[in-house]
């Protein structure tokens, strides 16, 4: 089973960015995270970043046919980019939205999740055990589907 884990932009700024909100761990923690729950789960894992909308989509569509399912955090697109939300029905791949902080508790702008309407589980305001749990979620989904 091989899942690509995508995230959108300023996710590479973590540790840096608003520590309150989103940790101290840095991105490549979060990489070595994936990598030693991917093992443990037995799934192959693959991760990708970008700010730029048009790279995510364009990740989305060649994981077609590549990966069996995605964990995808779009950071701020999340609430903006139905381009994304296209890009996840047209491929079909099953999704799990993840946000490290709680939205449902922040700003009315991010109340909102396009890319959400696509994905059959969310992991909201986790940390970055979301990840795991989304890794988690898409096993058990894939395994029995
Ligand atoms: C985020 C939440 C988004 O609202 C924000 O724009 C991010 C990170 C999260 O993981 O909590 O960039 O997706």
């Amino acid at each position: 089973m091989k899942l690509l884990v995508l995230n959108g932009p300023n996710l590479n700024l973590l540790g840096l960015r608003e520590p309150a909100i989103y940790g101290k761990q840095d991105y490549a923690a979060l990489l070595r995270m994936i990598a030693d729950w991917g093992a443990e789960l037995g799934l192959e894992t693959d991760c990708y970043q970008s700010n730029h909308e048009g790279d995510l989509v364009d990740a989305i569509q060649g994981a077609y046919g590549v990966y069996d399912g995605i964990v995808i955090n779009p950071g701020a697109y999340t609430h903006t980019s139905i381009a994304i939300l296209d890009a996840l029905k047209a491929v079909a791949i099953p999704a799990v939205e993840v946000h490290i902080s709680d939205v449902t508790r922040r700003e009315p702008f991010r109340q909102v999740s396009y890319a959400g309407m696509a994905c059959f589980a969310h992991f909201i305001g986790l940390g970055l055990e979301g990840y795991h749990q989304a890794m988690i979620a898409l096993k058990e989904k894939l395994e029995k589907d």
